[in-house]
Formats: structure tokens, C-alpha cells, sequence
């Protein structure tokens, strides 16, 4: 046994019950199609080998997604045990996982326990317990009762034993079925459960799709933003940064305090949470905000993007200037946006330069700023 790990991908499907007119798995998920998602987890490490099932249709956008991560994309067929069936044939590794596309949400820690009772049992398969009263029926009528104790709702990642898993395939002939555990299953040995995860749910209908779903929100996928804001220099004797009031042989000419950095993650978070900018929530022409401490402008600016439904994940500025020195300043600059934003220091980061001369910075005509922040999805 060489060790090797293959995975096979399932995205063959044509995701009817989602109703977007094509396969589901090419729908938006956060600004990218689904399935990239989904890739995404799987291009670790301890990863060797990648086979995507694909069906003809969309052999191409698939193989597009597939390409940077280096994976290579096999034919589907009809039904779900089909495509798996064609795809054993195309992998090299010793051990197999096998993964519904339509599972953008599986956590690392699942594919390596997967990948470890496999090495130590011969299978491993991700579930989880049953929570609700289990029982057997029709609408109607309750005729049996079950023991939810000893119930569990099989989702993938499944992993075996490649030469296993092959064999239990042959020997399903032309048999379907929904999942590899009930092939392995029948031909092989029970297969062996490992904790699976209730965000690891299989996106199925359009509704899956929406913020709605709690998966979605599990604040995984971040938001980024950017900011920037010049100030000229003018009449004056210091300049406010980030909060940090700096002696200065000049002032910034601005409607406010002319805060350069504040003003840059201002526009950096409204524009992750896909809000308005700065000029609209604080126009520079209203007596309101003439010389307003824009500490207080970023307090409102926090509350605006909480409201919007996001937390803070990290910002990070850039700000150059020929003067005054800002490098004695930094530090209490972190700690005003740490304050302000509720964020540790460590998330919290500022970097300091000049222009060499160049340009307006570097003439000495003003201090310009630039930021980047991330946000994530507020979970209830
Ligand atoms: N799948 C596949 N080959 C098929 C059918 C399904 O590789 N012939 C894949 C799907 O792309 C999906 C996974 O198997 O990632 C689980 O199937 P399901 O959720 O049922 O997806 P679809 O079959 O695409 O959806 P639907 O049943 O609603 O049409
Ligand atoms: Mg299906």
C-alpha cells in the first residue's frame, strides 16, 4: 500500500430539484459558482490525486474550475452510482474518498478523519445523529416507533479502500443507489461511521443557496473591502491619525478632522458590507460633521455594518507621508482601531512609508491612506 489518497468529486448531476435551469453546482455560492467552494477544500496536502465527475454539457465550465487547482474532470453518467463507477476507473490512489460536489461546506477535520479510519479500519464515513423523534409511517399514521439513538443521517465525505470500493461496484452490476456506504455496504462490510458535521449539508433546493441557510452564514466565507482617502496639507501645526493627534510643521485641509486613516477604513467597511460610501452616510457639505472627530464617524460606521448583519474579521492600513515621523505613533494608532472597530490588536495592523519624493505624497502636498478589511457573517 502506497498510502495514496484520491478523491472523487460528484458534480455530474443535473440539481433538478434546485431549479436554476442548470446544474446547480455552476449556481453562484458567494460570488463564485458552488462547486469552486467545494474544490477549494479539498486541494490540500494530504490530498494526492483529484477526479471531478462531470457530465457532457459541462465538461467545459467544470474543467475551467478544475484547471488551477490541477484536478483532473472525468464523465459522468445518468445516475450518481454510474458516475462514481466510470470515475474508480480514473484514480490511481489506494485509498478513495468519494464527495457530493453539492457539499461546499465539509470541514478539513472531517476529510482527515475520513482519511484516518480508513487507514485504520478499511472505511470511514461522515454522519451525524439523529435529533428529531424517529419513526415509521406514512402521513397519517405512525406505525412504528425507532430508537433515534441508534439512527444517523449518512452524508459524505466516504472513504474505503479503493480495490474495496471497485469491487463492491462490480459487483453492484447495474444496480442504483444513492450513496457509496450502501454499495460498500452490501458487498464489502458495515461500513464504519465517523462524526460528520450538521454544517455539512448537501445544497439541494434554491432556497440552500440563500443567506437563509445557516451553513451559509457559518462565516466561512469573509467579505473583503477597500478604502483609500487623500488630505492636502495646509495651515496648521499637526495632523490627526487613526485617531493620534501628531505636532506637525502643517495641518490637513479637510470638512472634518481630516483623518486620512479613519476615513480609509470607514470606506473599507461600508464597502465590504456592500454599503454606500463615506461622502453619502457623512456628506462634507453638511455644518453636522464640520471638524468631527472621525473616531466617533467610525464608531457609527461599526454600527451601520452590524446592523447590515457583519463582525469585523481584520484591518489593515496603509498610509504614506512624507511628514511628520509616524513610526513613534503606530502603536496607539493600533490601539484606537482596535478600540473603535472591537477588534484584538493583533487584527488590527498599520503600516507607515513615504514616497520617496515621488508624486504628491512625496512633494509634501498630503497624507494618503489605504485599507483593507475583512467582515465576517454575523451567526445567530
Ligand atoms: N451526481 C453525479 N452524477 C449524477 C447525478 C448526481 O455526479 N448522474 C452528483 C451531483 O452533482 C451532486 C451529488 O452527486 O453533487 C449528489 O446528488 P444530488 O444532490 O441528487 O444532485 P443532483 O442529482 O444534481 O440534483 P437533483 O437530484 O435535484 O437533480
Ligand atoms: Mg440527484
Amino acid at each position: 500500500m502506497n498510502g495514496k489518497v484520491s478523491v472523487i468529486i460528484c458534480a455530474a448531476g443535473k440539481g433538478e430539484r434546485a431549479g436554476f435551469g442548470k446544474n446547480k453546482l455552476l449556481a453562484p455560492l458567494y460570488g463564485a459558482p458552488a462547486l469552486y467552494h467545494t474544490l477549494k477544500k479539498f486541494a490540500i496536502p494530504e490530498i494526492d490525486e483529484v477526479a471531478v465527475t462531470s457530465s457532457k454539457e459541462d465538461f467545459k465550465e467544470i474543467s475551467a474550475l478544475c484547471k488551477p487547482f490541477g484536478f483532473k474532470v472525468v464523465r459522468g453518467g445518468k445516475t450518481r452510482t454510474e458516475s462514481v463507477k466510470n470515475a474508480l476507473n480514473e484514480i490511481s490512489g489506494d485509498i478513495v474518498l468519494i464527495h457530493d460536489g453539492a457539499r461546499p461546506f465539509v470541514q478539513k477535520s472531517i476529510i482527515l478523519d475520513c482519511i484516518d479510519s480508513v487507514k485504520k479500519f478499511g472505511s470511514g464515513v461522515a454522519a451525524i445523529k439523529f435529533t428529531d423523534t424517529a419513526v415509521f409511517g406514512r402521513l397519517g399514521e405512525i406505525t412504528e416507533r425507532l430508537d433515534r439513538d441508534s439512527l444517523f443521517r449518512v452524508q459524505t465525505p466516504q472513504g474505503f479502500l479503493t480495490e474495496d470500493i471497485r469491487r463492491a461496484y462490480s459487483l453492484a452490476g447495474d444496480k442504483v443507489y444513492t450513496d457509496d456506504s450502501a454499495v460498500y455496504g452490501d458487498f464489502i462490510a458495515p461500513p464504519r461511521l465517523i462524526e460528520g458535521d450538521e454544517g455539512n449539508v448537501k445544497l439541494t433546493y434554491k432556497t440552500d443557496f440563500k443567506s437563509e441557510n445557516p451553513a451559509i452564514c457559518c462565516g466561512e466565507f469573509d467579505r473583503a473591502g477597500i478604502g483609500a482617502d487623500v488630505h492636502c496639507f495646509g495651515e496648521g501645526n499637526f495632523v490627526t491619525l487613526a485617531g493620534v493627534r501628531i505636532a506637525c510643521d502643517k495641518g490637513l485641509i479637510a470638512h472634518s478632522d481630516g483623518d486620512v486613516i479613519f476615513h480609509a477604513v470607514m470606506d473599507a467597511f461600508l464597502s465590504a458590507a456592500g454599503l454606500k460610501d463615506i461622502g453619502h452616510y457623512f456628506p462634507d457639505t453638511s455644518p453636522e460633521f464640520a471638524g468631527a472627530d472621525s473616531g466617533k464617524l467610525l464608531l457609527k460606521v461599526m454600527e451601520t455594518v452590524k446592523a447590515a448583519g457583519y463582525t469585523a474579521g481584520n484591518v489593515s492600513v496603509t498610509v504614506q507621508a512624507e511628514k511628520p515621523k509616524l513610526a513613534p505613533h503606530i502603536d496607539e494608532m493600533v490601539e484606537n482601531l482596535s478600540k473603535i472597530c472591537g477588534l484584538p490588536k493583533e487584527s488590527c495592523a498599520v503600516a507607515a512609508g513615504t514616497c520617496e519624493h515621488l508624486g504628491f505624497v512625496g512633494e509634501g502636498l498630503g497624507i494618503a491612506a489605504y485599507c483593507v478589511v475583512t467582515l465576517k457573517k454575523i451567526t445567530n
